[in-house]
C-alpha cells in the first residue's frame, strides 16, 4: 500500500511536533528519557532520522520503528506508549494522527534543526553554502556524563558551545555539562 504525497509536505514544527509533545514527550524528553530516546533534542533527534540507528528512515513509515510502534495495538508488548502506561492514561496516537507521522516520513521527514527545542536556534550561520566554511579541526568532546562526541568548534556564545559534527550539523550545548577538559577546550578555541 503506498500513501500519497500530498501537494504540501507536512510540516514538522507546525503539525508533527505538537502530536509528539502531546503523546510522547513524557517519556520521551530530558536526560531521563526512556529508552534512551529524547524527542526534545534537536540535534539527539535529528541523529536518528536516517543514520546508523535510525528511529525513523526517510520515505518509508513502514520500516521506522516510530511510526511502527505508535502504530501497534495495545495488546502488543512492543506498542508505544507502553501498554501499562496506557492503562494508566497515557494516550496512543489517534488514527489521524498516525497518518500524519506517517505522511511526514513518506515526505521525507524534514526536520529543521533547532525546531525541536526551544533553545535559541544556531539559524544564522547554519547553512554555509557559496564559500566553504573555514573547517575546524574535529576534535573529541567529553560531557560531564562520560559521553563523548566528535566535533568542530564553531563558536562559543556565553555558556553555550556551538559545535559541528561531521555531518555538518551545527547545534549549541551548555558548556556547564562539558568535562572540565572539554569546557578549558572550548573557552581557548573561544578566545576566553
Ligand atoms: C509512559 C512512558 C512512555 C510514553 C508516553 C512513550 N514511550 Fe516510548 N518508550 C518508553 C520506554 C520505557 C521505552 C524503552 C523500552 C522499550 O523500548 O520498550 C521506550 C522506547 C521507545 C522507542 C524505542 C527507542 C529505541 O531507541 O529503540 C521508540 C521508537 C518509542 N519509545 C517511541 C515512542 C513514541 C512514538 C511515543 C508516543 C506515541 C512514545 N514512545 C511514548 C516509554 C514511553
Amino acid at each position: 500500500m503506498m500513501l500519497f504525497s500530498s501537494a504540501e509536505a507536512v510540516d514538522y514544527k507546525e503539525e508533527i511536533r505538537p502530536i509528539l509533545n502531546k503523546k510522547c514527550f513524557k517519556c520521551h524528553t530530558g536526560p531521563k528519557a526512556k529508552g534512551g530516546l529524547r524527542m526534545d533534542a534537536s540535534d539527539d533527534f535529528a541523529k536518528r532520522i536516517g543514520g546508523d540507528d535510525p528511529l525513523i528512515i526517510p520515505g518509508d513509515p513502514a520500516k521506522s520503528i516510530l511510526s511502527i510502534k505508535a502504530g501497534l495495538p495495545s495488546s502488543d508488548g512492543d506498542a508505544m506508549p507502553p501498554p501499562p502506561a496506557r492503562e494508566r492514561g497515557a494516550e496512543a496516537m489517534t488514527a489521524a494522527e498516525l497518518t500524519l507521522v506517517r505522511q511526514w516520513i513518506t515526505d521525507g521527514a524534514k526536520f529543521e534543526a533547532g525546531s525541536a527545542d526551544a533553545s535559541p536556534a544556531t539559524s544564522p550561520t547554519t547553512p554555509a553554502t557559496g564559500a566553504a566554511p573555514m573547517v575546524a579541526e574535529v576534535r573529541t568532546w567529553s560531557n560531564s556524563g562520560g559521553g563523548s562526541l566528535k566535533a568542530s568548534f564553531v563558536a562559543l556564545n556565553g555558556a553555550n558551545v556551538t559545535l559541528r559534527k561531521e555531518d555538518g550539523t551545527q547545534f549549541d550545548y551548555p558548556l556547564a555539562n562539558l568535562s572540565p577538559e572539554s569546557q578549558a577546550l572550548a573557552k581557548q578555541l573561544g578566545g576566553q
